[in-house]
């Protein structure tokens, strides 16, 4: 007999809109950012969002986060609707979200000290995540001593020591240099994959990312954001311990999404009519 499992993570026909006063006529018009997302996220899967910049990714994050509300739609996260953020939910924010007047270690405190967890039991905790992270050496270490790569690794370390159930990331690696980007990818795969088994959930405008990083990659048309496709990418596991980029289906995956994403930018007009 089938048994019924409840979904880690559904997203069924989320809608948002904002209002904005327009620069140029002064009067407030509506945005449509989302205009009916719907995905399911399996558990102990990477999955990917992919979509061009702007088209609500962010958005769309915060809303399964339960940041801010949906218009219309829901997000049922272990069979609850979500109303405000879950307290199994990891995030790890583009921008690091880091306090730049703690070191790395009370960095990676923060979201036990929130929960109330007492001052020796974090301690313990944030140093086993500080070395599945490849940081010990630089607990005492402030913010602003440490490279762009080592900061959002203490991001990762923070969002993983409230032991989500899922964790979401957005856009983490944008702002380092390409180098200490693949480092960083290999090691997310490391940590997700290996050492702890995370279910994660990885928003990107990078299409060679998500394909190295992800099961399954959702991608989302331009504003207002929609599914037009859900991909599996079938790349042999433990994909740290080897090179997936010169695997066949790995060439195959990247013109595929590229094609998607060079129609959608293009259907939009914003570079004009094509030259050829
Ligand atoms: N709080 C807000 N108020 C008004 N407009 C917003 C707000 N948040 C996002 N937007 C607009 O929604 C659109 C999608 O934004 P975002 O979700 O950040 O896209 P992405 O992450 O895919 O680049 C953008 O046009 C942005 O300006
Ligand atoms: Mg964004």
């Amino acid at each position: 007999m089938q048994t019924l499992q409840t979904q880690l993570l559904q997203v069924e026909g989320i809608r948002k809109s904002f209002t904005k006063r327009s620069s140029s006529t002064r009067k407030e018009e509506r945005i449509e950012v989302l205009g009916g997302v719907s995905f399911q996220l399996k558990s102990g899967s990477f999955t990917s969002i992919i979509g061009p910049s702007g088209c609500g990714k962010t958005t769309l994050l915060r809303i399964i986060d339960g940041l801010i509300p949906a218009d219309s739609g829901e997000v049922m996260f272990n069979g609850e609707p979500v109303t405000s953020p879950p307290s199994k939910m990891g995030f790890v924010f583009q921008g690091f979200g880091l306090l730049p007047w703690r070191t790395v270690q009370k960095n990676v405190e923060f979201g036990l000290e929130l929960r109330g967890v007492e001052e020796r039991e974090r301690a313990d905790i944030a140093h086993k995540f500080i070395q599945i992270v490849g940081l010990s050496g630089f607990e005492n270490h402030y913010v602003h001593e440490i490279s762009g790569g080592m900061q959002q690794r203490v991001g990762l370390a923070r969002a993983l020591t409230i032991d989500p159930d899922v964790l979401l990331m957005d856009e983490p690696f944008a702002s380092v240099d390409m180098q200490t980007r693949e480092i960083l990818q290999r090691q997310l795969l490391q940590i997700v994959k290996g050492a702890v088994q995370k279910t994660t959930l990885f928003v990107t405008h990078n299409i060679d990312e998500a394909i190295y990083l992800s099961d399954e990659i959702v991608l989302l048309s331009t504003r207002p954001g929609l599914v037009r496709e859900v991909i599996e990418v079938n790349l042999p596991g433990e994909r740290w311990k080897y090179d997936p980029r010169t695997d066949p289906e790995y060439a195959r995956l990247r013109h595929y999404c590229w094609s998607f994403l060079e129609k959608e930018i293009m259907d939009k007009g914003v570079f004009g009519s094509d030259i050829a």
